[in-house]
């Protein structure tokens, strides 16, 4: 669409840079210590995996390895060469769904460590388009050590990595091994008979050594197979830490793809595991979902079309779900069309009364400080009041100002005004007068009536509720509340009826079978505020509260914002899954950095990094964190949010009066 040849523009090529070679690696004792144990005959060489037992001996390197508990090794000494690819006929290709294929966790084909040449499985010739399985048995770099631990804490440590071994493997055709060592990326280091996984936090230079300092963050570990060597059952969290010394090895995407194999509860595949070609990046539903989510970034990153994505995902697992989105510019209509039901103003019918008392108060009252007071006790009596009048309150014991109960506007109105005739000479009848008018012009203005219409009186809140929440779902479990038409003054009540029209309807419900709910809303930062730009609404209010406890009455909240840092404070921090795309201020940066797991850093870092359909997604809805690009959304599916393209349409020229004229014609009407 971009296409900078239109019109008068050129297209830029931009030179490429000078000195971005890789920096040339000097003689150092780590490449040293690492050769020796590369090509060290004995079996204690860390490349070998089926060294399991050897580890207790020193390597030649120098370095003390894992002592090996467990049974005692096979004591074969493995040549240190790599295995030579051969043209056969075996292993399957790379499987497209890996995450949904965890069960054969086990499977040595699934996860490898540094390959055996004596590896009686046959090799298939590297095709570099093919899927990477079969790339990564060739793969050298993957079986030789990348550099050695030096230090170890709880949570990380610190290795020092090969300046020559990182430019060897930065060549690589397995994209895993080739981002090895670089920050963001993972790492393998043995451990008696198990592999930890970590990944890479930042990275300095070491000017005595000639290497690179690295800081580590583990993620988890996963067992050694004892006759390959390669990773399997891998899991989150470490029980037995390295010691210094220990060969560090770039992780291969076989060895991702049993980190990222899913571990048998649902989820909904989303795009790749960065750097891999094939490894699908998954969330899982229930842990996402039960502990709500952030999607994050600045704008233009693809926000509303990766929430698009992820809704689609989870509609297609869920048909009988149900979803609110509430969609202030009116984007997602375009997305949703097939499997859901898109509600604007024409069609929302959202009887007034379904509002409570704070809810009237913020549409109907005008006035500020004690006169607000005052005018807020005049409402509550000629509230109270006309709901009492309705026919339903008859068969009801009690019934207060928030009671969802039908009632008349005109009724609202009378009982203002016979409340202002009761009022002697002295008193001031401005309040009453204020109220009134404000009343009589939400009744009277045309973009009010999807709201404040006469017609709205009788008694739809079971029919409303239905609609909104999908009870059915009727195969589309979602509703798109598009509040773009909504008159801004009151669009925060608006999302705030429906937002606690959720919430109630989860607490008076919790005494049959549970209904979980899934409330998405764009644009948070707008609803639920900081305290420096709070206005005291009670939208904020109530999505603080869904928030804080939705989580044990089944709501849960996905919250999209391009500006983290204006949301409420601790608002982020209740959601246990963020998905961050890229952020490009330091305060937003900041503001994740404070919500996200420790062991996220890594992945942080990256983060004002991140390509556009690129994100990290870390927390409940992962297994570990995880950097993804997003499939591609098929167009139908897309929000109606493309960026225009200036060069385009300014190449083009008519039209223009057309243009204008019908713009100011549904202006004026205000359709
Ligand atoms: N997964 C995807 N598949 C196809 N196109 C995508 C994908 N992600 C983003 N895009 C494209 O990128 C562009 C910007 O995406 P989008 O509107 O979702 O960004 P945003 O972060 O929501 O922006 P804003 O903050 O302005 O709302 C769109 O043209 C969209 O079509
Ligand atoms: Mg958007």
């Amino acid at each position: 669409m971009n296409d900078m040849r239109s019109g008068n523009f050129r297209t830029f090529d931009p030179a490429r840079e000078a000195g971005a070679e890789p920096p040339q690696p000097r003689g150092n004792s780590l490449r040293d210590r690492i050769r020796r144990a590369e090509t060290a005959p004995q079996p204690a060489a860390p490349a070998q995996p089926d060294s399991a037992a050897s580890g207790a001996a020193p390597s030649p390197s120098g370095y003390v390895h894992q002592p090996q508990p467990g049974p005692a090794a096979d004591p074969a000494p493995p040549p240190a060469t790599a295995p030579t690819p051969t043209p056969a006929s075996t292993p399957a290709s790379a499987p497209a769904e890996t995450l949904a294929r965890t069960a054969d966790a086990a499977s040595p084909r699934l996860g490898e460590a540094p390959p055996r040449p004596s590896d009686s499985v046959p090799r298939s010739e590297p095709r570099p388009p093919e899927p990477v399985a079969e790339d990564e048995d060739s793969s050298e770099n993957a079986a030789l050590p990348l550099g050695v631990v030096l230090e170890i804490s709880g949570a990380g440590s610190m290795i020092a990595i090969d300046l020559q071994r990182l430019s060897e493997c930065a060549d690589d055709k397995d994209p895993a091994v080739a981002m090895a060592g670089q920050v963001g990326s993972q790492i393998k280091i043995r451990v008696g008979n198990s592999w930890l996984i970590a990944s890479v936090r930042n990275q300095k230079q070491d000017r005595k050594a000639g290497s690179i300092l690295a800081d580590i963050d583990f993620l988890g570990e996963g067992k050694e197979e004892k006759l390959t060597g390669r990773l399997f059952g891998f899991k989150r969290g470490v029980t037995r830490f390295p010691v210094p010394g220990a060969m560090v090895y770039p992780a291969s995407t076989r060895d991702l793809k049993q980190v990222y194999a899913s571990d048998g509860r649902s989820a909904v595949t989303i795009g790749k595991v960065f750097p891999t070609k094939d490894i699908r990046a998954g969330l899982y539903v229930d842990a996402m979902l039960g502990k709500h989510f952030a999607l994050l970034g600045s704008t233009g990153t693809g926000k509303s079309t990766s929430a698009a994505l992820i809704l689609h995902r989870i509609c297609e697992a869920a048909p009988e779900g149900h979803i609110v989105m509430i969609d202030p510019h009116g984007e997602y209509a375009a997305a949703f069309k097939q499997t859901g039901i898109i509600l604007d103003v024409s069609n929302l019918q959202m009887p007034y009364w379904l509002m409570n008392f704070q809810e009237h108060c913020e549409v109907l009252l005008t006035s500020n400080g004690n006169d607000r007071q005052t005018d807020a006790d005049i409402l509550a009596k000629a509230l109270l009041k006309a709901r009492q009048k309705s026919r339903l309150a008859e068969q009801m014991s009690k019934i207060t100002v928030d009671s969802p109960i039908p009632y008349l506007l005109s009724d609202l109105s009378t009982a203002i005004k016979d409340a202002m005739g009761t009022l002697d000479k002295a008193t001031n009848s401005a309040p009453y007068m204020r109220i009134s008018t404000k009343l009589d012009d939400l009744r009277s203005d045309p973009r009010y009536q999807f709201m404040f219409s006469g017609m709205l009186v009788a008694d739809t809140m079971k029919e409303f509720i239905s609609k909104v929440f999908r009870m059915p779902a009727d195969g589309k479990p979602i509703s798109i509340i598009d509040v773009s038409g909504v008159p801004s003054d009151i669009t925060s009540t608006v999302v705030a009826v429906l937002s606690r029209l959720v919430f109630d309807f989860a607490i008076w419900g919790r005494e049959g079978r549970t209904t979980p709910i899934l409330l998405v809303c764009e644009e948070a930062h707008r609803y639920v505020p900081n305290e420096k730009n709070a206005d005291g609404n009670t939208v904020g209010t109530i999505l603080s509260r869904i928030a804080k406890e939705g989580r044990k009455y089944g709501i849960s909240l996905g919250l999209i914002t391009q500006r983290p840092s204006d949301l409420a404070e601790g608002v982020l921090s209740q959601c246990g899954t963020i998905i961050s795309m890229r952020l490009n201020n330091d305060r937003d940066q900041e503001f994740v950095r404070a919500a996200m797991p420790e062991g996220a850093r890594g992945f942080l870092d990256a983060i004002p990094a991140l390509r556009n359909r690129e994100c990290i997604i870390c927390g409940e809805g992962v297994a570990i964190p995880i950097r993804v690009s997003f499939d591609n959304l098929e167009e139908i599916k897309r929000p109606a949010s493309e960026d225009p393209s200036f060069v385009e349409l300014w190449s083009q020229a008519g039209g223009e009066e057309d243009i204008v004229e019908r713009t100011v014609t549904r202006w004026r009407s205000q359709g």
